[in-house]
């Protein structure tokens, strides 16, 4: 597809929509909004324009639109597959002005919010009042709503509590033609129609920019308790999760770390000590929340005790807060240590939790197979493991012309597993190459067509999801 180059005209009534605040095209600020945290893609807008309000969204969508200019809305580019990376130049749309937390509804246990909050910000001015946000992906200091909405974010709390998606009942959405649309009702129950909320959630920012998001939340569990436990051997880890869940508990966090994505991160953090023993080579960290303490003990004594019996060794409880945060802290860092160890590429595979094991030791034989190096880690509850295939000494050629075969055998046996390409990173730039493995003609079809009746001049997020737009 061609898009136009941004020509001066361009950019002077563009600058006009959003006053000299909103507009920028110096090269410093060209590169910095050239990247998200995807490996080491770099693609340079033409001009980063930062609306202030949903008019403004409106005016330079409908301008764009007009005269076929790209536009890449990005948040705190914080993502990992590339969805913000403005691969047909144009614009890139940054929502980091609009970050107000516009009403937190204590009486109905909902929220509205523009897509430039930070998730951390939001978390914690729903606490503040009692409720609960549970999405919290790793980069939750950072990244915006607007973003997890995009890629419908999970986290560690979403094994319990569910991912984005399960929060959202309302979005006010830009199109491409810069109409406004609200997608549903400020409702708990809706069945009105086509979900378009629910379309919307996972988009990618293909199909529409969305301005205000409306979450219901839920009251915030008064207890939590976490724990570390070492396995011998990874795939018995990995036998353990669904044991675990099983028995009838359902943890609120239940994360997987292979021995080398703890050390690792404890190299990288530094202000973290945990003594490992020599056999150890994974951990599973629980967590279980709720308001009564004496459940939450029995609860993770009974989980202590289904783990004994696939090899754990001595259980490591977190004591008190700072012990809870450093762990977290760990868990939460690995993606970073292992970005910062390694030129790496990152497969967000996902599968039925009990075929979790079969997953982690086909992913090994297959890293044999070609001669790479993985470091697996991730939401062993969810079935979603991050296989992180770093390139080490790996040739040159071999990665550019080799690895590929090597994903797309690691994807074909994620399918074969019932599971899917993505958990909760999205497919973005770097994934949809993959995209035949998960879906048939007529179902890839189908999902073109509804980018088509959004989006008919291609211009939002272009180049994402799909290999031939
Ligand atoms: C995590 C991010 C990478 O789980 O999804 O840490
Ligand atoms: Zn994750």
């Amino acid at each position: 597809m061609n898009y136009n180059r941004l020509s001066k005209e361009h950019k002077s009534f563009l600058k006009e929509i959003v006053g000299e605040k909103g507009f920028t095209d110096t090269p410093e600020e060209l590169e910095k909004y050239s990247h998200d945290e995807t490996e080491d893609f770099s693609f340079l807008p033409e001009a980063v324009v930062k609306p202030s309000n949903t008019g403004e969204v409106s005016q330079i969508l409908k301008y764009c639109n007009d005269h076929k200019i790209a536009v890449t809305a990005s948040g705190a580019r914080t993502g990992l597959s590339g969805g913000a990376l403005p691969v047909a130049g144009g614009i890139n749309l940054s929502m980091e002005r609009m970050n107000r937390i516009i009403d937190i509804d204590a009486r109905n246990l909902q929220a509205t919010v523009e897509p430039g909050v930070i998730n951390q910000v939001f978390h914690m001015a729903c606490k503040e009042k009692g409720l609960f946000y549970p999405p919290d992906p790793s980069s939750w200091g950072s990244s915006f709503l607007g973003g997890n909405l995009a890629l419908n974010a999970g986290g560690p709390k979403a094994v319990k509590y569910g991912v984005t998606n399960a929060y959202v009942l309302n979005l006010e959405v830009v199109l491409a033609s810069g109409e406004v649309i609200w997608t549903g009702a400020n409702v708990l129950k809706n069945s009105t129609g086509y979900n378009l909320t629910q379309l919307m959630v996972g988009s990618e920012g293909t199909l529409g920019i969305i301005t205000k998001a409306v979450f219901r939340l839920i009251p915030y569990p008064k207890h939590n308790l976490l724990m570390l436990i070492p396995f011998g051997a990874p795939e018995k880890a990995c036998e353990a999760v669904s044991a675990i869940f099983q028995s009838g508990i359902t943890p609120s966090g239940m994360e997987f770390m292979e021995r080398d994505a703890i050390d690792w991160t404890l190299r990288f953090v530094e202000d973290v000590q945990l003594p490992i023993g020599d056999d150890v080579k994974a951990h599973l960290l629980i967590e279980v929340d709720g308001n009564d303490e004496d459940i939450l003990m029995r609860e993770c004594e009974e989980i202590a005790t289904i783990a004994e019996a696939y090899g754990a060794g001595e259980v490591l409880f977190a004591d008190n807060q700072n012990d809870k945060d450093a762990l977290w802290k760990l868990r939460r860092r690995v993606g970073e240590a292992v970005k910062s160890h390694s030129i790496y590429k990152e497969e967000d595979t996902v599968v039925p939790r009990a075929e979790l094991a079969k997953l982690l030791l086909g992913v090994k034989e297959i890293g044999a197979k070609y001669g790479f190096k993985s470091v697996c880690y991730g939401h062993a509850g969810d079935g979603n493991l991050h296989v992180n295939i770093v390139k080490a000494d790996m040739s040159d050629d071999a990665w550019q012309n080799e690895l590929p075969k090597g994903i797309r055998e690691i994807f074909k046996l994620v399918k074969g597993l019932g599971g899917t390409i993505s958990g909760e990173h999205g497919i973005g730039w770097v994934q949809k190459d993959y995209m035949d493995i998960v879906f048939s003609p007529a179902e890839l079809a189908l999902q073109r067509a509804i980018k088509n009746a959004f989006d008919p001049n291609g211009i939002l997020n272009p180049g994402k999801i799909f290999v031939d737009h």
